[in-house]
């Protein structure tokens, strides 16, 4: 407790320096905007916010929750926290433990998620290449698809990305429909056909293919779709992003999985930096 005050009057005292520095700049969804003098007050209630960075930093990772989708069910994720030692029953700390599907929220699928082999041959997610997750090879482009097709060959075609894009978030009706947002799973999500995995794969330098649903794959072409993109073991897909209100257009992406040896798939925190 005593440490956890000392670092936030820490964190305000830097706050108010870079404050007077950028008097001109300073805006409400800056992290350094509670007013000096206010800070026994907001200190109190946590905060919990998508974008940061004076507005630059946009959190495009879904919030585990309960209640968020979960593979073919209606009930969502359900209880993955418990509480094993707690303050209140006497323990010196509060200690979770948590359980849940690899592949729950946003997450990464690693090559041995369709392919035994791969997954016999330890392609797990500890063995995702890092140059293509990583922050800075260059620039990840969100894109709007149109709203009446899923993904297919000529929807991929018609979006005109140039070579040499290397990462591309696909925004979809699924995220008009919020379907990210609903406890119950929703098999008529947009998502990849085959023949529209395969252009990409064939046609373009994307090794990095982010979407707003649980799954890259659209549900009639699932398996099909998911064996065209991890055959190669070069594309890494990133699914369940959280891609509203963000303008389309070019950002830096940072994408990091957890490094779990053997896991076909893990929860990744991505962030989107103006
Ligand atoms: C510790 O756990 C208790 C439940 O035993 C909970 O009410 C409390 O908020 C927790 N404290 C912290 C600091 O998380
Ligand atoms: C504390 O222990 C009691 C009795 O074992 C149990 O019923 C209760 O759920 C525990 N509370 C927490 C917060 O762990
Ligand atoms: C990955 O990111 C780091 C840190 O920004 C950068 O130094 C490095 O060059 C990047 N890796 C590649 C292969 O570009
Ligand atoms: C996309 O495909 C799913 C089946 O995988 C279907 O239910 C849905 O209607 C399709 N969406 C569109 C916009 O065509």
């Amino acid at each position: 407790m005593a440490t956890n005050i000392r670092i936030a009057s820490w964190v305000l005292l830097l706050c108010a320096t870079f404050s007077m520095a950028m008097a001109t700049t300073s805006s409400p969804a800056n992290t350094c905007s509670a007013p000096i003098g206010e800070e026994e007050e907001d200190n109190s209630v946590p905060v919990r916010k998508e974008i940061y960075g004076n507005g630059k930093i946009y959190d495009i990772t879904h919030r585990y929750t309960t209640n968020m989708p979960s593979w073919e069910t209606k009930e969502g994720l359900g209880q993955f926290l418990w509480l094993p030692a707690s303050m209140k029953n006497g323990s010196l700390a509060n200690f979770s433990e948590m359980k849940l599907p690899a592949h729950t929220g946003t997450h990464v699928d690693a090559p041995g998620h369709v392919y035994d082999h791969y997954f016999d041959a330890g392609f797990d997610v500890d063995t995702l290449d890092l140059d293509v997750l990583n922050v800075s090879v260059g620039p990840a482009l969100l894109v709007d698809v149109p709203r009446d097709k899923n993904i297919t060959a000529e929807v991929m075609k018609s979006l005109k990305i140039p070579k040499g894009v290397r990462r591309v978030l696909f925004r979809t009706l699924n995220t008009d429909r919020g379907l990210m947002w609903k406890k119950e799973f929703d098999t008529s999500y947009v998502g990849f056909m085959k023949d529209g995995a395969k252009w990409l794969v064939e046609n373009t330098d994307i090794k990095l293919v982010g979407v707003d649903y649980l799954s890259a794959a659209a549900y009639d072409d699932l398996i099909p779709s998911h064996l065209v993109f991890l055959e190669g073991r070069e594309v890494i897909l990133v699914e369940g992003l959280k891609l509203d209100d963000i303008v389309p257009g070019i950002y830096v992406v940072h994408c990091l999985p957890l490094r779990l040896l053997g896991a076909e798939g893990s929860p990744i925190r991505c962030i989107l930096i103006k």
